[in-house]
């Protein structure tokens, strides 16, 4: 059987990652591609748009000007068809709002004809007859409820499925039954205001996400009665990494000196890294310190615990009304028992598991040596030659690519790529050269032959579009 209209790329989740695939993938002719999401509409982490909350990158990295600031689905672009240019220009922000990134993502989706919503991605599978992946959808009802199945056909996948939250196993047994408020960061803002009832609550991590809920909770607490305990399993509250050199870790240079590491390495480096993409940033930290030396006038010290280096090993239900955490102090060795009466576990998110969706491409796909999915420099996933299609991934990259996976200025340069690759043309000319640091002896990639050369532009392999 041939499929009437098969597309050149189907794209499985719309976070930034995909939307900005789907945008710069807009503006070019001759490319017959479809975007499918599982949620009602496009909205990014609804549960921590926190009044006041900032990105963590400035606004140039939004879905499409680090690749083509001429595209019209950029942020300066959204800002003028809704008339705030001037407001913006004397707003003189480089971080937007959390919410106004969302509202800009929004108004970018809500104009691309190929993006479908309500559609869960069950499976792919490769068709060798007809050389397309054949990828199963289940169409949602306004509920979630499945209303019905389908199939569509394509030639290239991009896969773009972000993070879900964690739970880490001590804490599960409180999530799955709570009896008293117990929340992952993610939802917080649905139940901000049933945690605020509760006596005393606790927070648990000291990532971005911690440290603002911490500072949600503190500010909404009357000085003196604030009943609140922050605790980490970080060994500090520490700050992140946000000098201008530092920053080049987040750079296509740094991203492909990476790449050509070896695995052992890799995985050494990101762990190291972690104040490069963990932690907490300045102006957060601040704004905490500030807020409880605001609580502190008049002479009390504010009721707030904050205790680092401290993990939870076990927890329980205590009653009805309460429940305990087990905790354990690695430096002194030391353990106790913390009551309380809600918790929001801040305990960070995981990549997506890309197996579910993969099961039937298992046969041909390579893995690293801890069985990991190998991905090429242009984020294709390595396959047996037998399948001429090819799996791009976004954000299920950090072991092959390093810790800009997620990071939101890196997400124009990766869709500019992927877009070069399948194409096979260079439809978005690439920077050869993108950092002042010079990662590693020789510069890779670009091909660079020391500190400072300039190489040849980057080579493009067709694919077939
Ligand atoms: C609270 C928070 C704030 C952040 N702020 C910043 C920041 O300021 N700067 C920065 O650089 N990074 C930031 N990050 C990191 C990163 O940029 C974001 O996590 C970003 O949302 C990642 O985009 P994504 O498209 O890869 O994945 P996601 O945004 O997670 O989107 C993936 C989508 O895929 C969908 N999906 C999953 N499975 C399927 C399926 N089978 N079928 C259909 N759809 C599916 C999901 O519903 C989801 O909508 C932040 C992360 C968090 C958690
Ligand atoms: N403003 C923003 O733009 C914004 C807001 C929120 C999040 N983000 C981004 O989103 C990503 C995720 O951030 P996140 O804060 O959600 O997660 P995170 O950075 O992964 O932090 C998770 C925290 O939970 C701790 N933890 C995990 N298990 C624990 C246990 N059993 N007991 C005690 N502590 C435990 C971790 O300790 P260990 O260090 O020991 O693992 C860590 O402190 C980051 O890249 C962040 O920058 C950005």
């Amino acid at each position: 059987m041939t499929h009437p209209q098969p597309h050149d790329l189907v794209g499985i989740g719309i976070g930034p990652a995909n939307l900005s695939l789907a945008a710069l993938a807009h503006t070019q002719p001759g490319l017959k591609a479809a975007w499918y999401e599982q949620r009602p509409a496009f909205h990014w982490h609804p549960g921590l748009l926190i009044e006041g909350a900032t990105l963590q990158v400035p606004f140039l990295a939004d879905l499409v000007t680090l690749a083509d600031p001429t595209n019209p689905w950029s942020f300066l672009n959204y800002l003028r068809q809704h008339q705030r240019l001037y407001p913006f220009y004397f707003s003189e922000r480089f971080h937007s709002p959390r919410a106004e990134y969302d509202h800009y993502c929004r108004w970018v989706s809500r104009q691309l004809p190929s993006l479908h919503f309500r559609h869960h991605i069950d499976a792919v599978r490769w068709n060798p007859e007809q050389a397309l992946f054949d990828i199963d959808y289940t169409r949602l009802g306004p509920n979630g409820e499945a209303e019905a199945v389908g199939r569509s056909h394509a030639r290239h996948l991009a896969i773009g499925i972000g993070t879900a939250p964690h739970i880490p196993e001590a804490l599960r047994p409180l999530a799955e039954r709570p009896v008293v408020p117990v929340v992952h960061s993610a939802d917080y803002l649905d139940h901000r205001e049933q945690l605020l009832e509760a006596g005393h609550i606790t927070v648990v991590g000291s990532g971005q996400s911690g440290a603002e809920v911490f500072l949600d909770l503190l500010r909404r607490r009357p000085p003196g009665r604030e009943r609140l305990h922050w605790i980490t399993r970080t060994p500090a509250f520490a700050p992140m990494e946000y000098s201008k050199l530092g920053l080049e870790h987040f750079t296509p240079d740094y991203t492909r000196y990476f790449h050509a590491l070896p695995e052992q390495r890799r995985d050494e480096l990101v762990a190291r890294q972690w104040q490069l993409h963990k932690a907490i940033d300045h102006e957060t930290l601040a704004a905490i310190h500030d807020e409880l030396y605001r609580h502190s006038i008049g002479g009390g010290w504010p009721d707030v615990v904050l205790t680092p280096g401290v993990s939870v090993r076990t927890a329980g239900r205590l009653g009805t009304t309460q429940v305990e955490l087990h905790l354990d102090h690695a430096e002194q060795g030391e353990r106790s028992r913390l009551v309380t009466e809600a918790v929001v576990m801040a305990t960070g998110y995981r990549e997506r598991p890309l197996d579910p969706l993969l099961a039937a491409l298992d046969p041909v796909l390579r893995r690293d040596a801890a069985g990991r999915v190998v991905v090429d420099e242009e984020y294709r996933l390595v396959l047996d030659r037998e399948v001429t299609g090819s799996v791009y991934v976004q954000n299920a990259e950090r072991h092959t690519h390093g810790v800009g996976a997620p990071d939101l200025g890196l997400v124009a340069h990766r869709s500019a790529t992927i877009l070069n690759a399948l194409t096979g043309q260079e439809r978005y000319p690439l920077p050869e050269r993108s950092a002042f640091t010079t990662f590693g002896l020789r510069r890779t990639g670009a091909g660079g032959a020391g500190p400072g050369a300039a190489g040849p532009s980057q080579g493009v392999r067709r694919v077939g579009v």
